[in-house]
């Protein structure tokens, strides 16, 4: 929970960055914050027409932790929900778990709702109501039903979180994405400030976070205690894991319509020594693949999440890369790179280029994209892809993507350019002024949309060894 005094820390500092936070601010009642009022609100599919809410109780500001102690009530776990706003007539119950890292201590609670008809509105409210109005959250809304445009981004964090802040709220409150996938690096990080800045991050981004399905990826920023804060605050994530036989929710894939997303865990190579787990993962990812080429008639697109893309700093992609060809991985999405890349399709140095750079129509290799800059406080990197021919449009600026997959034949992409202080972080100013240069050239009439691609693919399926 926050205390008053953190909320209004919170709300002020954000409120000096950018001017749409007051929405985030109002995700807490004033008057009413204790250490049972729900935070940390949001919820995804888990890939079997059915959501799972979750949210948190406690703190590491609660007084209890504060004066040395720990937090110990722990509310019952519901959801009161329905299709009209004054009547939340259905109940759902769920589970809390209790989670304790340094000086975090907060219970985690997962309810998962079922029979939920696709296109209609529902209201809902999470938490105990038996402990009246400071037991429950604020009344929230969202439509059920698949995502039809997902925004997707990695590296996000508190600080320079305005820079994409207002266009993501804004986008999302007019209803311009359906869904956000996050690939890793969360708020730079979950654990900092005894966990604070986790639930500062999920508060900023509660308006969308509590109204449009999110999932996440896990990156190197999480990997503080063996990944336990993205473990436990993001538990409800192995019920896709199970689903989807992975057991885990580090990596998991889901079917949506006409794809399959693959989501994998990259720091298995960079902060485990156990090879063990790295071929547990891989051998997973094998018969993923082989169990979504069988459905690949229904779920022809088959995309993989991943924090980092195949030529970044500590992964050996080698494994991955050969099953990801051999059983036709369409796109590969990551972040880790502070910037935005569209590589052309190949694999490693070989290029398959287009004429027309915005339109691949039945490449032989995966795309890959970068979307690592809606904001960090590591901001804006210069680092592209090494084999420079291969990379069909970039720009080193704050943004996020967004795509929809109309039908089996075509996918459709495009980045978002929120704010264009870039390149604050150049070796030299002449190089700085130099990409300036050039990104200034790419700008089109668009003045946010700054590319676009679609992705035209009529053989889906295994592709022949590539030796
Ligand atoms: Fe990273």
């Amino acid at each position: 929970m926050m205390t008053m005094a953190r909320v209004l820390v919170v709300a002020v500092g954000l409120l000096a960055l950018v001017g749409t936070v007051m929405a985030s601010a109002s995700a807490v009642r004033a008057g009413e914050v204790t250490s049972e009022t729900p935070m940390n609100i949001w919820f995804h599919p888990v890939g079997d027409g059915s959501y799972v809410f979750t949210y948190s109780t406690g703190s590491s500001a609660s007084e209890a932790v504060k004066k040395g102690g720990r937090y110990t009530k722990t509310p019952k776990t519901n959801i009161y929900y329905g299709t009209k706003k004054s009547a939340l007539s259905e109940t759902a119950h769920g589970d809390a778990k209790f989670f304790e890292h340094a000086k975090y201590s907060v219970d985690v609670h997962n309810v998962q709702v079922k029979g939920l008809e696709d296109g209609t509105r529902y209201y809902y409210t999470v938490g105990d109501e038996s402990l009246g109005a400071k037991g429950t959250s604020e009344v929230y809304s969202f439509v059920a039903g698949p995502v039809k445009k997902w925004a997707i981004y990695g590296d996000y964090g508190i600080t320079n979180m305005e820079k994409s802040l207002d266009v993501l709220l804004e986008d999302g409150a007019k209803d311009r994405y359906d869904g956000i996938l996050h690939v890793g690096d969360i708020a730079y990080d979950l654990h900092n400030g005894n966990g604070v800045r986790g639930d500062d991050f999920m508060a900023a981004l509660q308006p969308v976070m509590a109204t449009k399905p999110y999932l996440f990826v896990p990156g190197n920023h999480e990997k503080e205690g063996n990944f336990t804060h993205y473990n436990n605050r993001f538990r409800s994530l192995d019920l896709i894991g199970k689903r989807s036989r992975s057991n885990t929710g580090l990596w998991w894939s889901m079917d949506v319509p006409s794809a399959h997303f693959v989501s994998i865990d990259t720091e298995v190579y960079a902060y485990f020594a156990d090879e063990a787990q790295q071929q547990r993962q891989l051998r997973w990812f094998e018969e993923d693949l082989i169990k979504a080429n069988k459905r690949r008639a229904e779920f022809p697109w088959i995309i993989l999440l991943a924090h980092k893309c195949d030529w970044q700093d500590e992964v050996d992609f080698t494994d991955f890369r050969a099953l990801a060809h051999k059983y036709g991985v369409d796109v590969l999405i990551c972040g880790h790179q502070h910037n935005y890349q569209r590589l052309f399709p190949g694999l490693r140095r070989k290029v398959q280029t287009f004429d027309d750079p915005e339109k691949f129509v039945d490449p032989s290799y995966w795309t890959q994209i970068v979307v690592g800059s809606p904001g960090c406080q590591e901001k804006i990197s210069k680092g592209l892809a090494p084999y420079k021919d291969g990379i069909a449009s970039y720009y080193l600026s704050y943004g996020y993507g967004t795509f929809t997959i109309p039908n089996a034949t075509h996918f459709k992409w495009e980045w978002k350019q929120t704010n264009r202080a870039t390149m604050m972080n150049a070796d030299s100013v002449d190089a700085a002024v130099a990409i300036y240069e050039q990104n200034e050239s790419r700008l089109s009439a668009d003045a946010e949309v700054k590319d676009r691609m679609t992705l035209i693919q009529h053989n889906h399926g295994m592709r022949p060894d590539d030796k």
